[in-house]
């Protein structure tokens, strides 16, 4: 196979998995395993900037084919037509590689193969008029799908949602949490305990790993353990636990945790995670809506599972495979969840819930509710000092973190939080 050949079947493999089947990106990636490091590199380059910029590629593929041809006859000319002009328009390859790539992809296809005149003259075309055509495009509305651009405008109006979408254009920066604030090489501190580093780089390689002196979390995801204030020597229960970011952040701030976990195989991946930082928590697996401690505690943590629509940066799969109606199945999980975390909360403790997610129906509206049923607990706002003096990450009391917050350091994910206090 010629040079970069694998690599781009690779990246075929992952398209077809996300966009067909649906599947998570970084579940596709499987994809690149045994693949040289610098292929899979290549390969998770081609696809993830795909993703990324969806909106603009498929447009610019039709303006050259007005009608694509049918799927199911086609095979996978339209991952390859998306990938080729990827390469070409966005990440920089000489355009006989990537037209040359791309025909021998079709080559090997059954179906393609017989597109093979098509996918040249749209790559051609491409490699001469693309950059063009793209200079010209709205990118953030073209790579943000419907559904998502018209909540996000409801919710933070349009200048808001187009930072948004202009954060999701980037590869996101590496986040890492230290343990013991010591210094990490190439990393730059960001606030409190996370260093970022702008390059990306093969963390499990990276000095201090194997030592267990920090782990990967987004800076942003640091913040609503902040909001317990002193934990050391305290208990608290962690629901929705794994993969453990809050957990070994907690642990590490000296709490007594209690992680409690539906899925055994994730709760397997935090405890791995907690045993490579030689921190130790106690594990319960167990659905938390079930699930109740011998005696309330303190502090109670609520990390509902949600759409992650906070995290497409790091997910740039999430508005192609995702729908409202994912947002509003979280939003009933989330609210069962509450119901049970409120039982756990001991008197004059706290309930912090916390969502990846942009979406008002996942997040405030969440706890409005949440507050109307319980009138045992009242909101406690969330004041600047107690976030690094971040101010503009506080609206209406609660955190509400953005993609487009810190945006001249790299961003941060997009969280909400809120803090609730059990007054009787
Ligand atoms: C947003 S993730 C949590 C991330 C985690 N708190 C961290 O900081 O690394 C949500 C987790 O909740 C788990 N989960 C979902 N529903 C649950 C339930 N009813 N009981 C317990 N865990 C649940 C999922 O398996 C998933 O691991």
């Amino acid at each position: 196979m010629s040079a970069g050949q694998p690599a781009r079947l690779a990246a075929q493999a992952i398209l077809s998995e996300v966009l067909r089947k649906r599947r998570p990106f970084d579940a596709a990636l499987a994809a690149t395993a045994g693949l040289e490091p610098r292929d899979a590199g290549f390969a998770r380059a081609i696809a993830g900037e795909t993703l990324r910029r969806f909106g603009q590629l498929e447009a610019l593929i039709r303006a050259f084919v007005p009608k694509p041809p049918a799927r199911n006859r086609a095979g996978p000319v339209p991952e390859i037509l998306l990938a080729g002009a990827c390469e070409l328009v966005f990440l920089g390859v000489p355009a006989h590689a990537a037209v040359d790539g791309a025909n021998r992809l079709a080559q090997a296809d059954g179906k393609a193969v017989h597109f093979k005149p098509l996918i040249n003259a749209v790559l051609r075309r491409a490699s001469r008029e693309g950059k063009a055509i793209v200079a010209a495009q709205d990118a953030a509305r073209l790579n943000t799908p419907d559904w998502l651009w018209q909540r996000w405008c409801e919710s933070y109006g349009e200048e808001t949602t187009r930072a948004i979408a202009a954060a999701h254009q980037s590869v996101p920066p590496l986040d890492i949490v230290t343990k013991e604030a010591s210094e990490i090489a190439g990393a730059e501190p960001l606030f409190g305990p996370v260093y970022r580093m702008q390059e990306s780089a093969r963390v499990d390689a990276m000095p201090g790993y194997a030592e267990g002196n920090w782990w990967v979390q987004d800076a942003a995801a640091t913040l609503p353990a902040l909001l317990f204030g002193e934990v050391r020597g305290r208990t608290v229960i962690d629901l929705c636990a794994a993969p453990g970011g809050k957990t070994a952040q907690l642990t590490s701030m000296g709490a007594n945790v209690v992680a409690v976990e539906r899925e055994v195989s994730r709760m397997a991946q935090l405890e791995e995670n907690l045993n490579r930082l030689r921190l130790k928590a106690e594990l319960v697996v167990e659905d938390a809506r079930d699930w109740r401690p011998k005696e309330p505690a303190p502090f109670v943590l609520l990390d509902a599972p949600c759409s992650a629509s906070g995290t497409i940066r790091r997910h740039p799969e999430l508005p192609w495979i995702k729908n409202a109606s994912d947002v509003m199945l979280c939003a009933q999980a989330a609210g069962e969840l509450l119901d049970a975390a409120a039982d756990m909360v001991a008197k004059d403790g706290l309930l912090v819930f916390a969502v990846c997610s942009l979406e008002r129906e996942e997040g405030p509206e969440q706890v409005e509710d949440f507050l109307r049923r319980h009138t045992e607990f009242v909101r406690l706002p969330v004041e600047p000092q107690e976030i690094f003096g971040l101010e503009e990450l506080i609206a209406g009391g609660d955190l509400r973190t953005l993609p487009c917050h810190l945006a001249a350091r790299g961003g941060m994910d997009g969280f909400y939080a809120a803090r609730l206090k059990r007054v009787r």
